[in-house]
């Protein structure tokens, strides 16, 4: 693109993926989460390109780019440029304050891999105009905005916690999210001798957009039937076991599964959050085995290869927990694994895979990091 040339930033903005420890598809449930920030993540530059309409936006990993005006913004062909003018038409919505810009891109965050390239991409390009064209939006509209964007844009009915952990994280720290009151608080993540392993399934299966809203129907489906005789109930955050068991006979099988599993996840959230305060790794482990069961067999949401992969650490002692972590189908597991270990699980992990599925692993270490930040 010719403005590359001159291309001069006066701004740049690091924007993080994220990993979730426990909590998945909670967040559309109102429930909990408790996800962090990565140390991989998309850096955005930023100029203003004194035009009065005309942005353009390059990637240079893909060594692509487009251009748009900011009076026309409408959904495009090409989707990864829907995650950038999705953002803009959520903010042309609340301020006209933007002018022309340009922006490049630089990532290290694998797309399609569980890890939100997606939320960084969309609160990396908001919090930099919001610098850019001091907008006076705060981290939570930034947050707020980018989801709805998904929502309108891409065409994924996300909840919040990806955009959230991306913008609000601390280093060191994972974030207990209320999904309802939208309020955090933040849990020292100290693990050692363990660490934080994620193993890259290699394989983002494309039924992640579609069942993923099919998940989140299934879950309206359960609580409008469940309201009829509980009619205080406004999520499945609020739905107990004892609750869903007197309704059992109303509900589909399937929505009963996918009801259980919010039920359950919710409840683990809390109890891992418990758990990392008291220092029980073990019992961390353990609730993350749980969790998998639940996402692999109630909510149906993994697939062989992760399945497989969280199957292969339960015969190794050193390795304390594992599960599928994101919306689904593939991307990473995320392991807790014995600093000792490491190199003799990645290794075992990796031909193991090969062996199963002719892919190779990647795989690096996640370290509790900070939101979305100038530089
Ligand atoms: C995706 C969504 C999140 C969340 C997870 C599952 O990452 O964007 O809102 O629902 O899936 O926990």
């Amino acid at each position: 693109m010719n403005f590359l040339k001159n291309f001069n930033p006066v701004l740049t903005i690091s924007s993080p993926g994220r990993i979730n420890i426990i909590g998945e598809h909670t967040d559309y449930n109102l429930g909990y989460v408790l996800p962090t920030a990565i140390e991989k993540k998309i850096v955005l530059q930023f100029q203003k390109n004194e035009t009065e309409k005309t942005c353009r936006v390059y990637s240079k990993d893909f060594d692509k780019g487009f251009e748009f005006d900011l009076s026309k913004i409408s959904i495009s062909e090409n989707a990864w440029e829907n995650y950038v003018l999705g953002v803009l038409n959520e903010i042309s919505k609340r301020t006209d304050k933007v002018r022309g810009f340009d922006c490049v891109l630089e990532s290290n965050l694998p797309l399609g891999s569980g890890l939100s390239s997606s939320a960084a991409l969309e609160c990396g390009i908001a919090y930099g105009l919001n610098e850019l064209f001091a907008l006076s939006l705060s981290k939570l509209d930034i947050v707020t905005l980018s989801q709805i964007a998904e929502h309108t844009y891409v065409g994924t009915q996300c909840g919040i916690m990806d955009q959230y952990a991306s913008v609000m994280s601390e280093a060191g720290h994972v974030i207990l999210l209320d999904c309802r009151s939208l309020e955090h608080q933040l849990i020292p993540m100290e693990l050692h001798p363990y660490k934080i392993i994620m193993l890259n399934t290699g394989v983002s299966h494309n039924l992640a957009t579609s069942e993923y809203n099919v998940r989140k129907l299934e879950c309206e489906e359960g609580i409008a039937q469940i309201q009829q005789k509980y009619p205080s109930v406004k999520s499945l955050r609020d739905v107990t076991e004892e609750m869903l068991e007197t309704c059992r006979k109303e509900l589909k099988t399937t929505v009963y599964r996918r009801c259980h599993f919010i039920s359950k996840e919710n409840q683990r959230v809390l109890d891992v959050a418990k758990a990392l305060r008291n220092s029980n790794l073990e019992r961390v482990g353990e609730l993350l085995y749980e969790a998998h069961e639940g996402i692999s067999k109630w909510y149906e949401v993994s697939c062989k290869e992760s399945d497989f992969l969280v199957e292969h650490t339960k015969k190794n002692l050193l390795v304390l927990g594992a599960r599928q972590t994101g919306g689904g189908f593939g991307g990473c597991t995320l392991n807790i694994v014995h600093v000792d270990a490491v190199a003799s699980f990645v290794e075992s992990a990796s031909v193991a895979y090969k062996n199963e599925f002719g892919i190779e692993l990647t795989y690096f270490e996640a370290n509790p990091s900070r939101g979305t930040a100038t530089l």
